[in-house]
């Protein structure tokens, strides 16, 4: 079993140190372009890329927040390359730079001799060259390099603008609830809400990454003739393209990894099943929990314990009148299960906990710039949130987990709530009546130690999972990237935010069919943009309060939704299930959300998953390596793989068809199909031709073993207990984990 893993891992390794073929080292160390009172500093930087940074007036202080390695893990030099540059312009005249496959060009507006505007362009492996993008200035139009200074200080509003082309299709930008994997034609508030985590790092079909490194909100907006990002408030604009050859896919995350943050590997225990509801609510009932999966026989790796667990919000510990001795607690459950904790902390901290006054004192708290705080109306207490972008309130924060929870053997945290501003909800009066939160208030403007809201707010969940990190090593002595101790589990992130131990999932979604559906694209969409830790709720999170069984165990339909939502999540990153159900038959607080919670016929069907899952261990064991080595995607949208060998494969992908937002491959060898649609006894699957002509390879129905031929639509049994997989190669060659 393990032999094939290690010899995998030896040649990632033996691949990882090799520059790649034929490399051609950057014929220069970088450019200042001084454009009357604009700066720009061009760079080579890593495998095939450039940086960019680009500043009116004032120089940047050299502070600012970069989510970017100087020097990438890969690539040109192996040291930062800082603000240097061996060629100084005026933009007068054209130059041109080369690192590897990619080149800049500076040029003059329209036919005009000059060098001012930039251009990059791939040189192909046949030696052609490709244009990727240039900056987007059409005849009288918007500089594509805008600027405004709507504040009263040195910061300033940045629109940037590239040109495209209708037919090129956008992947990644983070998470969105869109169903839209080709995300051309969108515009993207670059704002934290929950489920949304908008991310400026995108793919294009063209062979190229775009990463724009800052942490201030903003917009995405990929029109069809030009992509343009802004930054709302900035002191510095900061960019890195870098390009691959056509189709390439593997290669450009694997790029984007080396820039933006390799993941180190899971735990084993948390690839098993993961099993939450809101909520457990004392230690008795945890503790009944362990024994029933004891006596039931069913595996379970990691048991939660959800909000209102403690006193008060921002105690950040365990409410000692419900958990008496956490000790004892987390001792039974890894007796009777072998299973871990996961504690969900929030950000908030109200005026009434203990640790209000202590963080108040010292400035570790976030304040408004207007009024008095983020105020957050849930629950009926005054909250503000601690500052994760300030590194004595982190160590505060970890102080108290390690304390109260991680000293007790409760070592993992859900870090929820994670998404800063207004706790990640659209409105400040949240959790008031819907009117009231229609009101359209101003976001609260709020303040950070790095910066406001809207300069440095993207920064608040990557600096919140950073606590947990180095909390994490602390305890362990062990380093960043290396193989994890414990996971993280949160509701958002940011650039590089896979180099955590921290799992992202995809936040409180509501319980019905069409939910279900959308998370399959917002799972790719995370794999593009870099992050490979993802996961979902089984069954949603909430009832949707217009579908009368949505949530309800007791009913048919709900049920029905849940077992498909289930399965589903055998084939991602990580299983786990969650949610606020509703019941007509209790025997806790609150309503059961676990295996056999969902009719004496579906506890099979849930529990052969759960298995399953541990059949898959080898096989995602492998694949979580191959994401660390090398930043390999583990859920892979079908353009990945089959954008070269299958000419339909592009034109599906163009329009959001249901067989390129809802299939995927899970790793090299499965492609999966969730059933999105109630009451479906066959499923219909597109298989992808895996290569051109009769190279081309069969597909196996995982449940029958039935071979069909790839580039056709198939429609194949899908009775509840099936989730539609296809594996390609050997089932046994898979389950030994022997993958490449
Ligand atoms: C770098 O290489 C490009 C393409 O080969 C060439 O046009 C350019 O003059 C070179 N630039 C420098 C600074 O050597
Ligand atoms: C929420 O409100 C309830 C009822 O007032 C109270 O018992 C509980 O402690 C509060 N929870 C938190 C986390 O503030
Ligand atoms: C675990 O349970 C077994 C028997 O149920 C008991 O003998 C043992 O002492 C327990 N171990 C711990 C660490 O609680
Ligand atoms: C972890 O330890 C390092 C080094 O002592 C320290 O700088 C950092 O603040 C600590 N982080 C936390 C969250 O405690
Ligand atoms: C703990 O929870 C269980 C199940 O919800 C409940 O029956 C019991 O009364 C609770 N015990 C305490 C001490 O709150
Ligand atoms: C695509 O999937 C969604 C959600 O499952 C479904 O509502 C829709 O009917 C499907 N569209 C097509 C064309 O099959
Ligand atoms: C699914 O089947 C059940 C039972 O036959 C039926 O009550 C329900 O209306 C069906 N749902 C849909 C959406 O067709
Ligand atoms: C198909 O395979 C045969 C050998 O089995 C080979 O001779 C032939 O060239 C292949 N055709 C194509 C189009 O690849
Ligand atoms: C399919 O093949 C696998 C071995 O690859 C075997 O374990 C399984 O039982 C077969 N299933 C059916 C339905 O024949």
């Amino acid at each position: 079993m393990y032999l094939p893993l290690l010899y995998l891992g030896a040649l990632a390794q033996t691949a990882l140190s090799l520059t790649p073929p034929n490399y051609i080292y950057p014929n220069s160390t970088g450019l200042r372009l001084q454009h009357g009172f604009e700066t720009l500093l061009i760079q080579p930087f890593g495998y095939d890329g450039f940086r960019v940074r680009a500043w009116p007036f004032r120089p940047p202080s050299g502070n600012e927040i970069s989510f970017i390695y100087d020097p990438p893990l890969e690539g040109y030099e192996t040291t930062a390359h800082g603000t240097s540059y061996s060629t100084a312009t005026t933009g007068t005249t054209p130059q041109t730079l080369r690192n590897g496959n990619m080149i800049l060009r500076t040029t003059g507006w329209g036919g005009e001799v000059g060098g001012y505007r930039l251009s990059f362009s791939r040189i192909n492996d046949d030696g052609s060259e490709t244009l990727l993008t240039n900056e987007y200035a059409p005849l009288k139009s918007l500089n594509p390099r805008s600027y405004q200074w709507p504040g009263p200080g040195a910061e300033f509003t940045a629109e940037f603008s590239f040109s495209a082309t209708p037919d090129e299709q956008i992947y990644g930008t983070g998470t969105q609830q869109d169903h839209m994997v080709n995300k051309k034609g969108s515009v993207i508030d670059l704002i934290n809400f929950n489920t949304h985590i908008p991310t400026p790092v995108f793919v294009s079909s063209k062979g190229y990454a775009f990463i724009w490194n800052m942490p201030s909100e903003g917009r995405m907006e990929f029109g069809p003739l030009r992509t343009r990002f802004t930054a709302a408030t900035t002191t510095l604009v900061d960019y890195v393209i870098i390009a691959a050859q056509d189709g390439d896919y593997d290669t450009l995350q694997r790029r984007i990894s080396a820039v933006t943050g390799r993941a180190p590997t899971p735990p084993d225990f948390a690839l098993g099943y993961i099993q939450s509801k809101l909520r457990y609510e004392n230690q008795t009932e945890v503790e009944l929990l362990a024994r029933a999966f004891h006596d039931r026989d069913i595996p379970v790796a990691m048991i939660v314990i959800d909000y209102q667990s403690w006193a008060h919000q921002g105690d950040w510990a365990l409410d000692p009148r419900l958990w008496p001795d956490v000790s004892a607690m987390s001792a039974t459950v890894k007796n009777l299960t072998g299973a871990e904790m996961m504690a969900s902390l929030w950000p908030s901290v109200a005026d009434n906990s203990v640790n209000y006054a202590a963080l108040q004192a010292h400035g570790l708290l976030s304040a408004t710039r207007d009024g008095p705080g983020t105020t957050d109306s849930w629950n009926g207490s005054y909250i503000r949130n601690y500052d994760s972008t300030n590194p004595a309130a982190r160590v505060f924060l970890w102080r108290m987990l390690k304390e109260n929870y991680y000293d007790h053997g409760i070592k993992n945290f859900w870090i929820d709530q994670a998404d800063g501003g207004a706790l990640g909800e659209a409105y400040e009066n949240n959790g008031q009546s819907a009117y009231i939160e229609s009101v359209p208030f101003a976001l609260p403007n709020v303040l950070y130690a790095a910066g406001t809201q809207l300069s440095v707010g993207k920064l608040y969940p990557w600096a919140h999972q950073q606590a947990i990190e180095e909390g994490f090593r602390n305890a362990t002595g062990s380093q960043e990237g290396s193989a994890c101790p414990q996971v993280s589990l949160s509701r958002s992130g940011f650039i590089g935010s896979q180099r955590f131990c921290s799992m992202i999932w995809s936040g409180d979604t509501t319980s019905v069919w069409e939910t279900l559906a959308v998370q399959v694209a917002s799972g790719l969409s995370a794999a593009a943009t870099g992050w490979g830790w993802w996961t979902v709720d089984a069954g949603g999170f909430e009832a949707d309060p217009t579908v009368w069984w949505s949530g309800n165990i007791d009913t048919e339909q709900f049920r029905q939704l849940y077992v498909r939502w289930l399965q589903w999540t055998t084939f991602l990153p990580f299983m786990r299930t969650h949610g606020s159900r509703a019941c007509y038959f209790q025997d806790a607080y609150t309503c059961a959300n676990e295996p056999w919670s969902y009719g004496a016929e579906n506890t099979p069907i849930i529990v052969s998953y759960i298995h399953l899952r541990y059949q898959l261990g080898s096989y995602l064991k492998a694949l979580f390596n191959q994401f660390h080595l090398t930043g390999r995607s583990i859920m892979r949208p079908l353009y990945m793989d089959f954008g070269k060998t299958d000419p339909r494969i592009k034109t599906l992908t163009a329009t959001n068809s249901n067989f390129t937002t809802q299939q995927y491959l899970f790793g090299p060898r499965l492609l999966v199909s969730p059933v999105t649609l109630p009451n479906v006894t066959e499923w219909p699957v597109y298989l992808p031709l895996t290569a051109e002509g009769n190279a081309t390879k069969p597909w196996t129905y995982w449940w029958t073993n039935v071979t069909y031929a790839g580039g056709q639509v198939v429609k194949v049994p899908a009775p509840v207990e099936h989730i539609p997989v296809f594996h390609l190669g050997s089932r046994e060659e898979l389950l030994s984990g022997d993958v490449f």
